[in-house]
């Protein structure tokens, strides 16, 4: 159904390179079955497995974290490990359950060691991120930790400072928040990660109902 917010996708779909192969894709298996047989980076050699995201095709909230860690890498999906279960806990308490969002990540591969992504890498995986969001259209978008938040948003800012309010991405509300292994390092962010949350939910709901 055309409508006004059409053109959001669109814009989003044209961040990709228009001579990725990613532009003529239609559905998110074809994506998926793209990334799991192209090498865009070391990291895409190095990988047990490609961790694309999972969750409903067609969210209304997608989840972003930064880098699939070592148990993702095992089981080819996002936040399955012990910040993920904490990630899994957090939406539940807002009432989700995993399968009603999608979650992804800025890297579809592990980097060695939890390494910081490099901006080379982010800048050669970020068009399958911007394919997903075309493709799922969630009305509203959670990074968790800071990579996740400067990479989406292009901009270089602290967690602090990015935390506890709405951003715009090309006309979706953005928000961001701790990322759920620093919480499990630092309990004094589990307030404000609350707070955020909560704001989140009272979001979706005006946007959603
Ligand atoms: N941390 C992330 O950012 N993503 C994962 O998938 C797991 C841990
Ligand atoms: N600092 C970060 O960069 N990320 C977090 O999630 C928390 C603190």
């Amino acid at each position: 159904m055309p409508s006004a917010t059409t053109s959001v996708y669109d814009q989003i779909e044209a961040l990709i390179p228009e001579d990725s192969p990613l532009r003529g894709m239609t559905s998110l298996e074809d994506v998926q079955s793209w990334v799991a047989a192209t090498e865009l980076i070391e990291l895409d050699r190095t990988r047990l497995n490609p961790v694309f995201g999972v969750g409903h095709p067609q969210a209304d909230l997608m989840v972003i974290g930064e880098a699939p860690g070592a148990d993702e890498d095992k089981q080819g999906e996002p936040f399955v490990g012990r910040a993920g279960q904490l990630l899994t806990k957090i939406l539940q308490a807002i009432g989700f359950e995993r399968s009603d969002v999608y979650i992804a990540n800025i890297l579809k591969s592990r980097p060695p060691n939890n390494r910081d992504p490099k901006p080379d890498e982010i800048a050669a995986h970020i068009p399958i991120l911007h394919k997903q969001i075309a493709l799922i259209q969630p009305k509203l978008i959670l990074c968790v930790g800071r990579t996740s938040g400067t990479s989406l948003l292009g901009k270089d800012s602290s967690l602090k400072d990015m935390r506890g309010t709405f951003h715009d991405y090309h006309g979706i509300p953005v928000l961001v928040t701790y990322h759920p292994a620093a919480l499990l390092r630092n309990g004094n962010w589990k307030r404000p990660t609350w707070e955020d949350v909560q704001l989140l939910r009272k979001r979706y709901d005006e946007l959603t109902t």
